[in-house]
């Protein structure tokens, strides 16, 4: 997607240097656009724990990418248990998101089957660039048939607004490019369907707020932002057409971890019969959980509820206390929808029930 017109992945391999990746750094913006330089496993985990990298296929490219900076780091006499050790600190830097395993997990298979230290590193390289490209055409993919979602619901509406409710960051910002939630929308506003986006500010990190607006605002898509409280009294006043949501992790049955506060939109969907999707590549659906109540739920430091974080009056960035101090915060990053509140599932495969039936017949899967 482009900022100022200028065309930008949210992580790519340096062109002119093949030891370092670099990474928009997420936690500046949407008031400064710094690129971070990564040479090393430990600063591609760092930039996951810290959120200077956040979403799900994100998550998952820069684990992909930090698993090409240990095979470059790693001694030749101790190559694979040095690259498992380096696998197994990146999967223990944030616990829901599944694509976080799942390219770990992609590397140590392709990795451990080459001979040389060469090799290896080559082979390492081709899998985060595949990872990272795989992960943009999906999200390409699922704006083609999230699009026609949207198309139906203007025809319906002949041709008037299509207001779509987001919560957090589901945007390119979340990916490599285009995103989940927001590649329908984007698709939709080229082809110059007439829609406008509720973005929930999405406490405690302010996703919806600081990245999401900004993305649309780049892009150019009519917007507004709203206080989480309010979905619900806009889909009561019929002012709310769909939901579009993005995912950390989907069971293969359905249930869906998202954002904090996706569970109570979904709630107040399904009770005043607002259509409720969630947009996710294949990449983030979970085949070993049965039960969305089985997802580890990260749960962040307090100091992010009591704390925001803002541009103050002389233009810095600055984060203030909104408490008294030494009251106590609870910080849980992700709730689980259950897949009966969910109206379908918007995959770069096609628009699917959240059933396992349904899901494994869509991605080729046994049951
Ligand atoms: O904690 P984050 O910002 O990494 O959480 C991820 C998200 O932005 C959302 O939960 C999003 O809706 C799904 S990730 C594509």
């Amino acid at each position: 997607m482009k900022i100022n017109n200028v065309y930008y992945r949210t992580i790519w391999p340096d062109p002119e240097n093949e030891k370092v990746v670099k990474i928009i750094d997420q936690r500046r913006l949407p008031y400064n656009l710094v690129i971070e330089e990564l040479r090393t496993p430990e600063q591609a985990g760092r930039a996951i724990k810290e959120m200077q990298v956040r979403g799900a296929g994100l998550i998952g490219a820069t684990a992909a990418f930090g698993m090409y900076l240990a095979a470059l780091q790693a001694p030749e006499e101790d190559f694979d248990d040095y690259f498992a050790g380096c696998g197994r600190a990146l999967l223990a830097t944030r616990p829901t998101a599944v694509n976080l395993a799942w390219a770990v997990d992609r590397q140590l298979r392709a990795v451990t089957g080459e001979n040389s230290p060469a090799a290896k590193i080559k082979k390492s390289f081709e899998i985060a660039c595949a990872i990272a490209d795989s992960d943009a055409d999906a999200c390409r993919r699922i704006g083609e048939y999230g699009l026609q979602i949207i198309r139906e619901l203007s025809e319906k509406k002949k041709g008037g607004t299509v207001n779509i409710l987001t919560h957090c960051n589901a945007g390119w910002l979340a990916f490599v490019d285009y995103g989940s939630a927001t590649s329908p929308i984007y698709a939709a506003h080229r082809e110059g369907l007439d829609i406008h986006v509720w973005v929930d500010e999405t406490r405690p990190w302010l996703q919806g707020a600081q990245l999401t607006t900004w993305e649309l605002q780049q892009e150019g898509v009519p917007h507004t932002l709203i206080s989480d409280n309010t979905g619900g009294l806009l889909m009561q006043k019929r002012k709310v057409d769909m939901v579009i949501v993005g995912s950390d992790r989907t069971t293969h049955t359905g249930d869906v971890a998202n954002k904090i506060g996706t569970y109570l939109k979904a709630l107040a969907a399904r009770d005043n019969s607002v259509p409720f999707y969630v947009a996710l590549p294949s990449s983030t659906l979970d085949w070993k959980t049965d039960n969305g109540e089985d997802i580890p739920i990260e749960e962040r430091s307090p100091a992010e509820v009591l704390t925001v974080s803002g541009l103050g009056e002389d233009l810095k960035e600055i984060t203030v206390n909104i408490s008294p101090p030494g009251v106590r915060a609870l910080n849980y990053g992700f709730d689980v929808t259950p897949a009966r509140l969910v109206t379908a599932l918007i995959t770069e495969r096609g628009i699917v029930q959240p059933d396992r039936e349904s899901i494994a017949r869509l991605m080729n899967r046994d049951l």
